[in-house]
This record gives structure tokens, sequence and C-alpha cells, in this order.
């Protein structure tokens, strides 16, 4: 049953609900708060209240380590086929196999492998193709980047079968499947990494190691968003075979891809480390634009009459997340706006603000906060407190690439912390609870934006968990072939 707002009204309570749901105004778009998602919002609001006892704590966890490590991947589109090419550059790494759909993607993924010494295997031409190769008992690790609602799936499915994972964004879009992978990888020991590549940029983690050092006081507030207008090209990718993230978009309505925003913060706040998420509003704009382009295209082509009155989701989603020290992280979610491109990254603080956009960065500090820092300054902050990570990593990393290199630098650590026995930098709390943001932000605008709780994915264990290393204490000794 999805709640709508009658039914609403009985779970929550009449006398406190209906003073929060006055009447509509009136707006030129489709109203955000009626679209029904597809998925049952009962189930979302069960779900972020359920206890899940903690089975092994996956925080901290050093996995035996992996002198080669033997990888498949699932789904090789634009995305997954460009982490086959960056992957195969690095040392002590084998692709076994590669999975996708449609045979004609794994024969141009397979093409794309810089190195010699990767076989290779082909699974092909069968929609679970990919089952085949996640049981194989000569992988260690599965790289995926399908469609979101085979991440949580394939993630399960391949640790059930004693593999590491590695999910693109976001991990799961239900909160049920949340728990089921933190379940997953506490029952078996195995890592589910969240394919968070914004954590891996430059200034992300110039400002994780400054507030790491007390730069910004105590935090107060930090913004992130996916601010990226791809309005249009998402229903050319929404034509026959390529339609996934169109359908999401109609769906569903609240933020669908938190994680760029909310994963570099999230470290910053040591979320799941000394701190935790504990709850949110969302409230998203009506829909000015979708249909728009629905209308526009459908009379060019046929093809898109069918999308025409779609419920879309609202353009610009707003999530407000309140931390249990008191904190907010404001997170936004708009592809369909004409503005330029922006992940906000704001941090604001008692002692200095770190703001990434509109580009350039910028750092400013409380005793000259009517300013921002000249560029000089930035620079000789940078040479201070730039990580060791980039430091030893950043040519590399922009030489061969994936969004300026963070990519990259992503895939590395990944492998490398696999290859040195180490934790991961972004466990299973943190694939859960980072896309967590999803299926709640669509249950609080269903309800006007009522306010809903952030599982504890980590039971407790959050408040002795330790943030991760971004100082290369341990590891780093990865090659990469170039
Ligand atoms: N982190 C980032 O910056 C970033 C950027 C782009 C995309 N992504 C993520 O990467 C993922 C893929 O996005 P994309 O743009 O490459 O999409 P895409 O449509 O180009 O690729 C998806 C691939 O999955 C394959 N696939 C579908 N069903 C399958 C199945 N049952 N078994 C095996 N393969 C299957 C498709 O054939 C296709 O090749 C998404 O989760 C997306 O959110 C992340």
């Amino acid at each position: 049953m999805q709640i709508n707002r009658r039914n609403f009204l009985k779970i929550a309570g009449a006398a406190t609900v209906s003073a929060m749901l006055p009447a509509k105004g009136v707006s030129s778009g489709i109203p955000a708060e009626s679209q029904q998602s597809d998925k049952s919002l009962k189930k979302i609001y069960s779900e972020a209240y359920k206890k899940h006892p903690q089975k092994f704590n996956m925080c901290g966890y050093a996995a035996p380590k992996l002198e080669t490590v033997r990888i498949g991947f699932v789904g090789v589109g634009s995305r997954g086929s460009a982490a086959v090419e960056r992957i195969s550059y690095i040392e002590g790494v084998k692709i076994v196999a590669i999975c996708d759909v449609l045979p004609g993607h794994v024969q141009k993924a397979k093409e794309r492998i810089q190195t010699p010494g990767h076989p290779a295997i082909v699974y092909s031409g069968k929609e679970d193709a990919w089952m085949e190769m996640c049981r194989r008992e000569d992988i260690d690790l599965i790289y995926v980047a399908t469609p979101w609602e085979l991440h949580a799936p394939i993630g399960i499915y391949s640790m059930e079968h004693g593999k590491h994972v590695a999910l693109e964004i976001p991990a799961a879009t239900t909160v049920e499947d949340c728990w089921k992978l933190v379940e997953t990888s506490e029952d078996t020991k195995k890592h589910c990494v969240i394919l968070e590549n914004c954590c891996y940029d430059f200034f992300e983690l110039l400002t994780l190691n400054l507030a790491r050092n007390g730069f910004f006081g105590e935090i107060v507030h930090a913004e992130g968003g996916y601010i990226h207008e791809i309005g249009e090209s998402l229903f050319f990718r929404g034509k026959p075979g390529r339609n996934w993230r169109l359908k999401e978009n109609m769906g569903r309505n609240g933020n669908l891809y938190p994680t760029h925003g909310l994963g570099p913060v999230a470290q910053i706040m040591n979320v799941n480390r000394g701190n935790r998420m504990e709850y949110m509003v969302s409230m998203s704009s009506d829909d000015f634009l979708m249909n728009q382009y629905a209308k526009e295209l459908s009379q060019k082509e046929d093809y898109f009459k069918q999308f025409e009155g779609a419920p879309f989701r609202g353009n610009m989603n707003n999530s407000i997340i309140k931390t249990v020290k008191g904190q907010t992280i404001l997170i936004q979610h708009d592809i369909t706006t004409p503005r330029p491109y922006s992940r906000l990254h704001t941090i604001s603080g008692t002692k200095a603000t770190a703001q990434k956009y509109p580009l350039p960065p910028r750092l400013s500090i409380a005793e000259d906060h009517k300013e921002w820092l000249s560029e000089e300054k930035f620079r000789e902050i940078e040479m201070e407190y730039n990580p060791l990570i980039i430091r030893k990593m950043q040519d590399i990393a922009k030489e061969i690439g994936g969004h300026g290199g963070m990519d990259f630098l992503m895939d590395w650590r990944l492998i490398d912390c696999l290859r040195n026995g180490l934790p991961m930098d972004m466990d299973v709390y943190d694939a859960a609870s980072w896309s967590v943001i999803g299926p709640l932000s669509e249950w609080s605008v269903a309800n006007r934006s009522a306010p809903i709780d952030i599982p504890d994915f980590t039971n407790g264990a959050w408040k002795t968990n330790r943030p991760h290393d971004i100082a290369l204490t341990e590891g780093g000794t990865t090659g990469v072939v170039i």
C-alpha cells in the first residue's frame, strides 16, 4: 500500500498531521506532493523504524590481504566500461570476467582494457547472466555499474557467494535493501563499498583534512548537491533499452541521487564514526520542465508521446538532515533546471568556511569572514593540508582521469586497501546511510515534508567507530602501469 494523504493520517495520527496538510495553492507545475511513488511509502516508513541488531562491526574491519585482486564487472555501459579501462592501469589486478546483458557492450568494454594479463571471460545475453559470474570461485571483487535497482540485488548475491562488492551510486533505492546490504556484509564479512567518487575529488579531500585539523572549528552546517542539467538528454537516454534512468524519474519523487553531495560532507562530519544523521525533512518543487520536454519532443517524434502527462519528479529537491551533534546538512538534487553544474560542497564552521561552487573553490576564515581568502593564501593552505593521497597520486590520477582524476583515485584506493588488507574508506554503513536518503526523501515529500528518522545502520557502533585514514599511514603500495 502506498501512503496517500488518507492512509498516512491513520499511521501518524490525524490530530498532528492534519495541521501539516493545508490546501495546495495554485501552481503552473505538476504538484510534487500528489505524485505517488511506485514503491510502497508505508514500507519505507516501517523499514526506517525497524530494529536490526548488529551481528559484526564492519567499520574498521580489515579483510585478509589479496596479493592480486581478481575482478568481475557487471554493467559496462558508459560508466562501467570507463571503470574497466581505469582499473586495467592498476597493478595487482586481474580482470577475470565482464558481464552485461548486451553482448556489444561487453565486447566494447573488453577492448578498453589497456594492459596485458586480463582473461576477461564474457557473460552476456541474459538478464541474470551476472549470477553465473558471481558464483565463480576465482573472483574476489564484483564491481557493479548497472541501473540502480540492480545494485543491491547484485551486491547481496555477490557477498553471499564470497565476494567483496563495489556498488555504483546509490548503493540501494529502498530502505529494506539498505538493511539487507548491511546484514549481508556483517553475516559474510565481505566488504560492500559505495563507489562515491566525489569523496576523492581534490577540494573535497582538502576540506576533509582541514576539518580533521580543526580549521573549521565546530562544523555548524554543510551543503552538498547534484545540480546537473541533463534535461532533454534524459529523454534520449529514455529510448528503448536505455530508459532506466528516465523511469526512475517518473516513479519516484525525492532526492534520487543524494550521495555525490552527501558523501564528502558526511565524511567531514564523521557520520557513522563519532556522529550520526538523526532525522530529515524533504521538499520538492513541482515539475515545471519534464512534462514540457515530453510535450515538445512528442511533437517531433511519436515515440515520446508515451511520456506526456507522466508523473515526473519535481525538478528541485531539497532535503535537510539534522545530526545528533546538532548540525544541519542541506542536500539538493536537480537534473533539469537550466543552470551551471554544482555540487555545492559548502562547509560552514565556527572558525572558517569552504565553498566549492560556483567554481573556483574558496576558503574564508572567521577573522576576515567578509572576504574569501586570496588565491595565494589558498595555495599556501593547500600546500600545507593536502592529504598524502593527493600529493602522492594526483598527477597520475589526472593523467588517467575520470571526472578530472577523482574516479581513478577512488579505484586505486579501493584496490590498494584490498591488497594491503586495510579497512574500507567507505564501508557498508556509509553505503546504506548515504543511499537511504533517497527513499526517505520520497516519504517526506509525499507527506508534505514531514520529518522521518534516519536509521542507525551501525546500531550504536557510531559512538566508537573511528574515522578512516586519509594519510596513507598504511598501504599506498599499489603501483600504476601507464
Ligand atoms: N559516480 C559517477 O560519477 C557516475 C556517473 C555516471 C553513472 N554512474 C552510475 O553508474 C551506473 C550506470 O550508469 P550508466 O550511465 O553507465 O548507465 P548505462 O545505461 O550506460 O549502463 C548500464 C549498463 O548496465 C547494463 N545492464 C542492464 N541490465 C543488466 C543486467 N541485468 N545484467 C547486466 N548488465 C545489465 C546495460 O546493458 C548497460 O550497459 C548507475 O548506477 C549510475 O548511477 C555514476
